[in-house]
């Protein structure tokens, strides 16, 4: 029998139709499962692949990345798992300011900082401050919620007095200044926004791809940039077919 060797894309050099990837990291405890490994050998690994994707978007031309590193809902978890993400995390923070005049990166965290240790919280403060210069924009979404985000702005839009308009709002958001996500991508078969981006993904593309995060490669970017590449985006408008 043939088989047919599923087609690959190859790479694209984005325009700027495509300025911002936002990504839903899933599948890291299935990724581990599937090897007989605890759940934490899956965040691991999945923070490696984040370190590759966020580098290869860099280098096809997107210029703001955005990921769903921890939710609000994730605290949920058991506390070991939640431990090792922190820890995943505030390890990847340490290495992106000593990294940082190689990557050349402008880190954002989108979500509620406060409850996470000072020392943690200080190195975030930093790193967003000493990056601010940089063109390539990676926002971490971290113990963050869309909803809790949008009461969030209009708690201070009330307390301002300013008037309440899509722009006032857009402004006291976490991604206050940030064009809107064109494709948000999902791995791991779910389908779903769980609580991500809820008012910035009005008019994003939305991908869905089977591939367990710390499978993700560049060539899986790829294939989801040719997705979008191939769709027609209207913004409520009419086809110009
Ligand atoms: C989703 O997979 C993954 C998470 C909720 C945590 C993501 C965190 C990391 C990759 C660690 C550090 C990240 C960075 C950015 C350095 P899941 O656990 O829900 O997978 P499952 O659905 O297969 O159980």
């Amino acid at each position: 029998m043939l088989f047919r060797r599923k087609k690959k894309s190859g790479p694209v050099k984005v325009d700027d139709r495509l300025t911002h990837i936002a990504f839903i990291l899933d599948g890291n405890g299935r990724w581990a499962k599937k090897r007989g490994m605890p759940r934490e050998y899956g965040h691991s690994e999945g923070a490696q692949t984040f370190k590759r994707i966020v580098r290869y978007c860099g280098d096809i031309g997107i210029k703001v990345v955005t990921v769903y590193a921890f939710s609000t809902e994730n605290w949920s978890r058991p506390k070991g798992e939640v431990d090792r993400i922190i820890s995943l995390l505030d390890e990847y923070i340490a290495g992106a300011e000593r990294e940082l005049d190689e990557n050349k990166i402008r880190y954002t965290f989108l979500g509620d900082k406060s409850v996470f240790a000072p020392g943690m919280v200080e190195r975030m403060t930093r790193l967003e401050e000493i990056s601010a210069h940089y063109e390539l924009r990676l926002n971490i979404a971290l113990n963050y919620g869309a909803r809790a985000e949008i009461v969030h702005a209009c708690r201070e839009l009330a307390e301002s007095g300013e008037e309440i308009t899509e722009e006032s709002l857009s402004s006291k958001l976490y991604t206050a200044g940030c064009p809107d996500p064109d494709l948000i991508v999902r791995t791991a078969n779910e389908r779903r926004l769980s609580n991500f981006l809820l008012w910035q993904a009005a008019y994003s593309e939305l991908y869905f791809t089977p591939t367990l995060w710390p499978d993700m490669r560049p060539e899986d970017v790829d294939e989801a940039v040719a997705d979008f590449y191939a769709r027609e985006r209207r913004f409520g408008g009419v086809t110009s077919k």
